[in-house]
């Protein structure tokens, strides 16, 4: 079964297609990142029109990529689609718009099943990738060979999302833990800005962290009454402070004068410091759970599980964590058509097309 998977939660436009749920065809993302850089974060309307002039383009481009080696007419690629996914939520309201209503058009015009997917457990189901077609667009993905078995204790950080997840079989789990306010992801982008590194924080804080110590400052872990349960927004105000402090200013010294006064060698302190404690926080929680819980796999997923301090302290877990290719840690369309694979194998797909709608809070 070859599913095209469609993508825009935020500022990525992404398409793909994915067979049996495991061998991806193709890969493609378009992101607006640039165009966001500049403002220290995404600019919803600009994601969204991004999304308008990209999907297209982007849909073509994945259907070409997956049938390209049988020099098809683009008639007979989608007769080899069998269904449509797409993203209903979490997300940008704008962003999620183009991509429902562009699937919707698609299922109805070229009358395929259409399966409407959760972002956030689809991150889970990019480590369900494990094969690929030999094209030349997919050589540097590189994929874990084995799918990880139930029950599976999922790590899920993004920078929309930060959860612990127990999930018994497909679609039947149960959150142990979350963010009380921040996501990780979105910690390293604030922490990013205190320190005047560019945007996508995780990226730009790990790199200057590689020159930093990370026992430079003792940073504090929050303590939540959940045991599972994490909060980063009070890590994120004590980089501010200690910044604040290390250039012998208050509290009231402006968080955005501070990127000019901090010296090279104190940006790094604080990244490596920052880092440390935030990652050091979700592997507690992640041991903590499988000794509790005894997973048979522990899959880390989303746009943090990047992070290399990430994978080198969770590497002494047992289970070792799976990750995937950074490629698709990060949005992307293939766990959307992955994750729909399974829903095809469990439940109906939307009954009626048309009347499929956004859902930007959607929980898991
Ligand atoms: O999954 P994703 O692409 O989008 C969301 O669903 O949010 O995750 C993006 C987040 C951003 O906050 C970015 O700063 C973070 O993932 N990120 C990282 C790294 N690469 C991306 N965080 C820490 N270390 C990284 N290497
Ligand atoms: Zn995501």
């Amino acid at each position: 079964m070859k599913i095209l998977g469609i993508e825009t939660s935020c500022d990525e436009t992404a398409a793909a297609v994915v067979e049996d749920g495991r061998r991806l065809l193709s890969n493609v993302v378009a992101s607006s990142v640039d165009l966001h850089a500049v403002y220290g974060g995404v600019v919803p309307e600009i994601a969204a029109r991004s999304h308008i002039e990209s999907i297209l383009p982007v849909i073509d481009e994945a259907l070409k990529t997956a049938f390209q080696g049988r020099a098809l007419e683009m008639a007979e690629m989608w007769s080899n689609i069998d269904a449509i996914a797409v993203t209903r939520g979490p997300g940008l309201s704008g962003s999620l718009l183009i991509g429902v209503l562009t699937a919707r058009t698609l299922a109805i015009a070229k009358n395929k099943p259409l399966y409407a997917v959760n972002h956030v457990e689809a991150h889970v189901y990019a480590t369900f990738i494990t094969e690929k077609a030999k094209s030349l667009k997919l050589k540097a993905i590189s994929l874990n060979n084995k799918q990880p078995e139930f029950p599976i204790l999922a790590l899920i950080v993004s920078g929309g999302h930060s959860q612990l997840v127990l999930f018994k079989n497909h679609f039947d789990y149960k959150i142990l833990g979350q963010t009380a306010d921040d996501a990780v992801g979105e910690a390293f982008d604030k922490v990013a800005k205190i320190l005047g590194l560019p945007y996508p924080g995780g990226p730009s804080v790990s790199q200057a962290a590689k020159e930093g110590n990370p026992n430079a400052l003792l940073l504090p872990k929050a303590r939540m009454q959940n045991g599972y349960d994490y909060s980063f927004s009070g890590l994120k105000t004590a980089v501010l402070r200690a910044a604040q402090q290390m250039v012998g200013k208050d509290f009231t010294f402006p968080s955005s004068a501070l990127p000019a006064v901090l010296n090279a060698s104190q940006k790094a302190n604080l990244a490596a410091s920052f880092q440390h404690t935030a990652i050091q926080t979700l592997v507690d929680g992640l041991k903590a759970a499988s000794e509790e819980f005894e997973p048979k796999s522990i899959v880390i997923a989303g746009g943090v599980a990047a992070n290399r301090e990430l994978r080198t302290q969770a590497d002494k877990l047992t289970p070792k964590p799976i990750y995937t290719d950074i490629k698709l840690c990060t949005d992307n369309a293939a766990m959307i058509a992955a994750n729909a694979y399974y829903q095809a194998s469990n439940k109906q797909p939307v009954a009626d097309p048309y009347s499929l709608e956004i859902d930007p809070g959607l929980q898991m």
